[in-house]
């Protein structure tokens, strides 16, 4: 009798060990999640190129939005201000696939985790200097958010190409703007970026 006492004791305390065991497991669980939602704080850039202004402004949205950095792509040399010049050096530059010069790099990218990356779509596709940016780069784990401004071609193939200078980047849902509505363009950005879980 008093040894069946005994085990019947043993037996409780073992389960209790099991059962504190258990919950400090649970909470230890508890704490990692915990932790991983504090450090998830990703450091957003958010880079440009913009020859009139349209992604300019676009990019600037995206800022009030996300509370990223902004660096603006600039060509060492300038593109002409002449329309039909610039609209005959561009297709010439891309149907080359000429990368010019950029005035300054960006030196602490390993810093972003995500990388917004704007251009007008020129000729379908993105805008020479934003080539030159993803080319000096490397993005792989990096994730690339694509935004752009057009006169009525939306995305065209801007994304695709974007991907093929990026390998190893993951891309997220891009966001297409027709130029001539940037201006009241807060709203859908906003949203765009709340959907995407990078709004500040
Ligand atoms: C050289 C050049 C080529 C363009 N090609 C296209 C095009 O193929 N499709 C389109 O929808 N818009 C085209 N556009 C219009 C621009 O994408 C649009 O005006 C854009 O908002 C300009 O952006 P930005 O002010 O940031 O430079 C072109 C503009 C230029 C200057």
């Amino acid at each position: 009798m008093k040894h069946s006492l005994m085990c019947a004791f043993a037996t409780s305390v073992l389960s209790l060990f099991a059962m504190t065991d258990f919950a400090s497991a649970q909470t230890t669980t508890k704490t990692k999640t915990l932790n991983n939602e504090t450090t998830g704080a990703k450091k957003v850039l958010i880079a440009y190129f913009s020859q009139s202004g349209n992604t300019r402004a676009m990019a600037k949205q995206i800022k009030s939005a996300t509370g990223g950095d902004l660096f603006e792509i600039v060509p060492l040399k300038a593109y002409p201000k002449e329309y039909k010049v610039l609209v005959d050096l561009a297709k010439d530059e891309i149907g080359k696939g000429y990368k010019p010069e950029l005035k300054s790099k960006i030196d602490n990218l390993s810093q972003y985790d995500v990388i917004f990356v704007g251009s007008p779509n020129w000729w379908s596709t993105i805008a020479p200097p934003v080539a030159t940016f993803l080319s000096l780069a490397r993005f792989e784990g990096k994730t690339i958010v694509p935004f752009m401004t057009h006169g009525g071609g939306g995305q065209a193939h801007m994304v695709a190409d974007m991907k093929k200078l990026c390998p190893g980047a993951t891309f997220l849902k891009a966001l297409p703007i027709s130029g001539s509505s940037v201006k009241e363009a807060q709203p859908e950005v906003t949203k765009w970026v709340t959907e995407l879980k990078l709004a500040k």
